[in-house]
């Protein structure tokens, strides 16, 4: 296939061959073996994939240095991060986004390269990204304005905070590259944990642009940076028993394969965004081009490939002969480029094995009885494979079970909205649900359902995260803990307080404490 051809400023002139990695404040140098990093966009017309560097393929023994540093950093609790002042942390972390922000044109050229995300989406998502660090200082703000008090019950004094857990490891996923990862990572620096953070699979070199702005913007070993396979890096941490926190956005076989090698189980914290096989259910009475319109994005954005993507419809029987024609044709007309060509929707799938994945997913359902609906479904070039609409669907089919994360979209069909409810229930997984209608008799006995069976309801919109602002959970196997700008404070946080009977003794020493200024803890400054 003819691409057109790549605009001077995203072109690849120079491979980046990364060979740094930050341990206890030191950007280290790593000789030994490396993994190069290939985009499946071409930058010929050949169709060959485009060499863009290489990454270091660390060991267990840089693993080990890792551990070590950001267990040193927090110190038990006392190390000079979990201890420092709110307005301090606050500076760090100020200092990194303001030097974050000058790096915007260089992520998102490598976003595109790396993951294929459309110029658009990789500006938004960069751009996200740094609203969601201003965000959080401010939330995080409010929380230590709220905290800056005593309580009295009982004859007892209370000074109420909330303290950080310890060591963080941070894992995030391919599609989000950088804004997923950093609502892990971000809150858990800013309440004072310590941090070994290690990129996703694809998505790598994106983040060494950034490597310089974490070593000088946090005390050493606050922050760890580690490249490499998650096998070799992360099992071995957390065989140790020293991490406090598994903070990872991915796929659950990774997320159990690495709580089951902590040996303590009971100290372990989890933060898990998993996957989810989010459906929408569209009733007669629907706006049916609103619905089209919205299933078109919630199932296409970024081919698919998001945790909150649209991953199966159920369409009323009664509507569906104009539901079909008209997101068939919405689907076909969709346009297929590379990620900076103008209006461009779908594009290179990353992963190069994924065209084939789809295709047996297809095949799979074909042999059992499904067809292709639109025209252009399943056409394949080297790096893609276009979106097919597939009808009808059943659950002997796989792609009825499986996260597809890609570019296959399975309908079914209902005469009764109890079929989809039925579904949801025995579904594993409860992110989030589309509800496309208009008669309120009919939708609010449905949403007082849907908001047990998930934990989000979209109605007459596609599922989406944002804004961040918002909680973005699941329930059943779809996640772990609440992420959301606030939440996230929470998650990778505990309430913890310094107690006093109420009598002269003690009012003296928490008054002089307070006047001098000698804690960190006890305050009742306000952060303005
Ligand atoms: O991959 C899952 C993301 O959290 C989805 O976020 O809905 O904003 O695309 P989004």
């Amino acid at each position: 296939m003819k691409f057109n051809p790549i605009p001077d400023n995203f072109k690849i002139k120079h491979i980046i061959n990364h060979n740094t990695y930050l341990i206890n404040g030191e950007l280290k140098h790593w000789n030994g073996a490396s993994s190069k990093v290939y985009s499946t966009i071409s930058s010929s017309d050949d169709n060959s994939p485009t060499l863009l560097g290489s990454i270091p393929l660390l060991e267990k023994d840089q693993a080990m240095e890792a551990l070590d540093a950001a267990s040193a950093a927090y110190d038990n609790g006392k190390g000079e991060w979990p201890t420092m002042k709110v307005i301090d942390r606050i500076s760090c972390m100020e200092k990194f986004v303001s030097q974050m922000k000058t790096k915007r044109d260089e992520v998102v050229k490598y976003l595109m390269w790396e993951i294929g995300k459309n110029l658009q989406d990789s500006q938004k998502e960069f751009d996200r990204t740094v609203d969601y660090i201003y965000d959080t200082i401010d939330d995080y703000k409010q929380l230590d304005r709220n905290a800056a008090k005593f309580h009295k019950h009982s004859g007892v004094y209370a000074h109420i905070r909330r303290g950080p857990l310890g060591v963080v490891l941070c894992l995030g996923p391919y599609n989000y590259p950088l804004n997923e990862t950093f609502a892990l990572l971000i809150p858990a620096l800013i309440m004072g944990n310590a941090t070994i953070f290690k990129p996703a699979k694809l998505g790598v070199l994106l983040l060494t642009p950034l490597m310089e702005a974490f070593q000088n913007s946090f005390p050493s070993g606050v922050v760890n940076i580690l490249f490499g396979r998650g096998r070799t890096l992360a099992s071995p941490i957390m065989e140790t028993g020293k991490i406090d926190v598994l903070a990872l956005i991915g796929h659950s076989n990774s997320a159990n394969a690495l709580q089951n090698t902590h040996p303590k189980k009971n100290r372990l914290r989890i933060v898990l965004g998993l996957e989810a096989k989010n459906p929408a259910i569209v009733l007669p009475d629907a706006d049916i081009n609103l619905a089209v319109k919205e299933c078109i994005a919630g199932t296409l954005s970024f081919n698919g490939q998001r945790c909150t993507a649209l991953k199966i419809l159920y369409i009323h029987e009664n509507i569906f002969d104009e539901f079909k024609t008209k997101f068939c044709n919405q689907v076909d007309n969709l346009k297929f480029g590379n990620p900076w060509d103008d209006d461009v929707m779908l594009t290179p799938l990353p992963e190069v094995d994924k065209p084939a994945y789809i295709q047996n997913l297809i095949d799979d359902a074909k042999s059992k009885g499904a067809s292709i609906l639109n025209s252009k479904g399943g056409k394949r070039t080297h790096n893609y494979i276009y979106p097919s609409v597939l009808y009808p669907i059943d659950k002997t089919m796989n792609v009825y079970h499986e996260e597809q994360f890609g570019p296959v979209i399975p309908i079914m069909t209902f005469s009764d909205v109890q079929k989809p409810l039925d579904d949801m229930a025995e579904s594993s997984y409860g992110q989030q649900v589309s509800v496309f209608g208009r008669d309120t008799k009919v939708l609010a006995p449905l949403i007082d359902v849907l908001v047990n069976l998930v934990c989000r309801v979209n109605l007459n919109s596609s599922c989406q995260r944002g804004p961040d602002v918002f909680p973005f959970t699941g329930r059943k196997d779809s996640a772990f803990s609440t992420l959301s700008v606030r939440d996230a404070l929470r998650s990778f946080s505990i309430r913890t307080f310094v107690a006093a009977k109420d009598n002269s003794y003690n009012s003296d020493i928490l008054k002089e404490m307070l006047a001098e200024k000698q804690s960190n803890f006890i305050s009742t400054d306000y952060l303005l």
